[in-house]
């Protein structure tokens, strides 16, 4: 790793803002392109949000695809609580500062002949919409399961944007959304089930909430199809130095979520 691809420090700027759902956003800012140049799909950032002196925790967000030219990384955030909430809601112009590039992301398949499948819940959309991107420019197809709790909450254009890429993959989106005002009713699992029945898959890829990831790993590893998964812990410092990210792992080690992963194979996690 050159000092150029260590985290560090730099200040952003919020560009844009684009309210695409219900408490879900699209925001754009401009930092370091240090940064830029080092993040890979599954790696995140860790952004501080001004507002309130007694919210000192930065918040991970992964990108889902950035701009070189502006030097803009793009986040796709759901807004669940103080942090995000105040993140969203930042004027354009204002910002503060990230710590970044960090954690490890996705590993390009094994298996580069059958389509990879995608499974995205709730803001684990980001790091899937970013992961498709780099297999689509890889030549790999990709079905991608994207997953919301409502229609008014599925990211609809970044659905669109994964559709029309600019490459010679196939890439297709199959919605579902736990009330079935939009795409498939029923779970992202469930949907994956009956995809598995009609397709070869070469890998599986997940993220979203841990019972979602756990399912996913579960079906994959029952079809004996790779399985990366990204997980999602409370993250005190996003670089290694206070152990709040653990993941409990099969062989009874314990690895941390923000060093060793967020990324990682689904049959080495202790679920
Ligand atoms: C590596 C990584 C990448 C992530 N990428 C994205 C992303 O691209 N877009 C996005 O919208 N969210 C992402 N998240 C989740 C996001 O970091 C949390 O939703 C956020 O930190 C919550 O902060 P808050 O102050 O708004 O919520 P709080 O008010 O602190 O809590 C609200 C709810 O969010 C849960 N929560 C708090 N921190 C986390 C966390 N670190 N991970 C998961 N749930 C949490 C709490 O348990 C609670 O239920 C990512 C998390 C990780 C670990
Ligand atoms: S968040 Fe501090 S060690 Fe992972």
């Amino acid at each position: 790793m050159s000092t150029q691809d260590m985290p560090h420090l730099a200040p952003y700027t919020v560009r844009e803002r684009h309210h695409v759902g219900e408490h879900v956003w699209e925001i754009w800012i401009s930092t370091d392109e240090a940064i830029l140049a080092a993040l890979k799909p599954g790696m995140f950032v860790d952004v501080a949000v001004p507002g309130d002196p007694r919210h000192l925790v930065r918040i991970p967000l992964s990108y889902y695809d950035m701009d070189l030219h502006r030097s803009y990384l793009k986040l796709y955030v759901v807004n669940v609580g103080e942090g995000t909430k105040r993140f969203c809601h930042q004027k354009v112009g204002s910002g503060a500062t990230l710590i970044g590039p960090l954690g490890h992301g996705w590993e390009l398949p094994k298996d580069t002949e059958h389509p990879a499948l995608l499974v995205a819940g709730g803001s684990g959309a980001a790091p899937i919409y970013a992961a498709a991107r780099m297999f689509a420019a890889g030549g790999i197809d990709c079905d991608v399961v994207m997953g919301a709790q409502s229609g008014t909450r599925f990211w609809h254009e970044g659905a669109a944007q994964l559709t029309t890429l600019d490459s010679s993959a196939d890439v297709q989106v199959f919605p579902a959304t736990d009330d079935g005002s939009y795409g498939f009713h029923g779970f992202p699992t469930q949907l994956m089930e009956r995809l598995v029945e009609k397709k070869i898959y070469g890998s599986v890829l997940c993220c979203g909430p841990n019972s979602l990831m756990e399912g996913v790993a579960a079906i994959a590893a029952r079809e004996h199809i790779p399985c990366q998964v990204s997980l999602e812990r409370m993250m005190a410092c996003g670089f290694g130095a206070c152990n709040t990210c653990s993941v409990a792992m099969k062989d009874g080690s314990v690895a941390s979520c923000c060093q060793d992963g967020p990324v990682f194979d689904a049959e080495e996690v202790e679920w």
